[in-house]
């Protein structure tokens, strides 16, 4: 097994020992402005194949590729119609990806055989150090196992992946804390694949944005795909009511078990901005207690594992408003919860 190493993203002697480790077709943990990344040569079919395997990614699922700059993404598309311009004009470098049919440079792989790729220019000096150093296209999906929530911190990857990756940069927590929204413009049209760092509002004040068709499971076309994703290994339930409402049910429930000398399981509450104690929740972690969406989104997975760890028998994750970055969190934690949502997930715990 391969022993990672973890280093400060800071010291240049260790992007060029990264970048090099990219041209010998090594992987490379490093961190972006959203989520740390797992970077592989995109043009390395072998290199690109052993990040799917790491992690357990399907290789239907296909990867965003990391570059430096708006001219750096142009070769990769096969056109960069007008309304790409505008957006990467807008928003990079930061958190928003774009889909566009590709040209040849991308190997199929990596786009998992699709006809588009999707390309962004992230907003972290180290993340950009390390694509100028190496000087090529990155493919980077986030650094976690499949369907695991996301890494925020180098410790983060290391814990979760440190054994199969060559070296992980450190440049300490990310900001935004969920990952880059996902756009494909076809056609005349803007289609939102996954919700993230910039937001609804941002978007729409460049283009109008339509969204896939809801069919059945599969909303969308390709992130999120799947029903469970993001999520910690301990079942998550969403709550969609008020504190105020469930917990009242949810104390009778424990004080009927505690008459009865029943077991109760050990429940964290992941509150959006409220502190809450009440004998039925064995801990709460609170997202923002000044009830700030942005507060909220950077410790979004951060808390997530931090609870993962605790052996609690249950996560109930409260709602949280849906407007600005608020719907990427939204998002994450319908993905989390497995379509678990109110009170029925948590009464359903023998
Ligand atoms: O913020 C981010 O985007 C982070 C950092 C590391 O850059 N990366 C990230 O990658 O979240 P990943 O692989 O975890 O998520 C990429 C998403 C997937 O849901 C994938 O399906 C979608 O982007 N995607 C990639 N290529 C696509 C394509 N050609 N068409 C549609 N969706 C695509
Ligand atoms: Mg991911």
């Amino acid at each position: 097994m391969r022993k990672s190493m973890v280093t400060s993203a800071g010291d240049p002697e260790r992007i060029r020992e990264a970048a090099r480790i990219l041209r010998d077709g090594g992987l490379v943990a490093f961190p972006t402005e959203t989520v740390y990344g797992l970077g592989a040569d995109a043009q390395n079919t072998r290199a690109v194949c052993r990040l799917f395997e790491v992690k357990k990614r399907p290789a239907f699922d296909p990867l965003i590729v990391h570059v430096t700059s708006q001219e750096a993404a142009r070769p990769l598309w096969k056109d960069t119609p007008g309304m790409a311009l505008s957006l990467m004009k807008a928003f990079w470098p930061g958190p928003l990806t774009i889909v566009l049919p590709k040209s040849e440079i991308i190997p199929d792989v990596v786009t998992a055989g699709l006809p588009t790729v999707a390309v962004r220019m992230p907003a972290n000096e180290f993340a950009l150090s390390l694509l100028r150093e190496f000087g090529r296209p990155v493919a980077a999906p986030s650094a976690n196992t499949f369907g695991y929530t996301s890494a925020t911190t180098a410790a983060a990857v290391f814990e979760d992946l440190g054994a199969g990756i060559d070296l992980i940069l450190d440049g300490g927590p990310t900001q935004v804390g969920v990952e880059s929204t996902v756009l494909k413009i076809e056609k005349e049209r803007c289609l939102l694949l996954r919700p993230g760092g910039i937001t609804l509002e941002e978007l729409r004040r460049i283009t109008p944005v339509s969204f896939p068709k809801a069919t059945g499971e599969s909303v969308m076309e390709s992130p999120g795909l799947f029903k469970s994703h993001y999520a910690p290994w301990t079942p998550l339930t969403l709550m969609d009511q008020p504190y105020s409402s469930f917990m009242p049910d949810l104390g009778e429930r424990h004080d009927a078990r505690q008459k009865k000398k029943i077991p109760w399981p050990r429940i964290g509450l992941l509150s959006f901005d409220q502190q809450a104690q009440h004998p039925a929740i064995e801990t709460v972690e609170v997202l923002s207690a000044r009830g700030d969406l942005t507060e909220a989104a950077s410790n979004l997975f951060h808390v997530l594992r931090k609870l993962d760890r605790m052996n609690l028998d249950l996560i109930i994750a409260q709602t949280v408003p849906e407007r600005g970055i608020g719907w990427a969190i939204m998002d994450r934690l319908r993905k989390a919860s497995g379509g678990k949502v109110g009170i029925g997930g948590v009464l359903s715990l023998r």
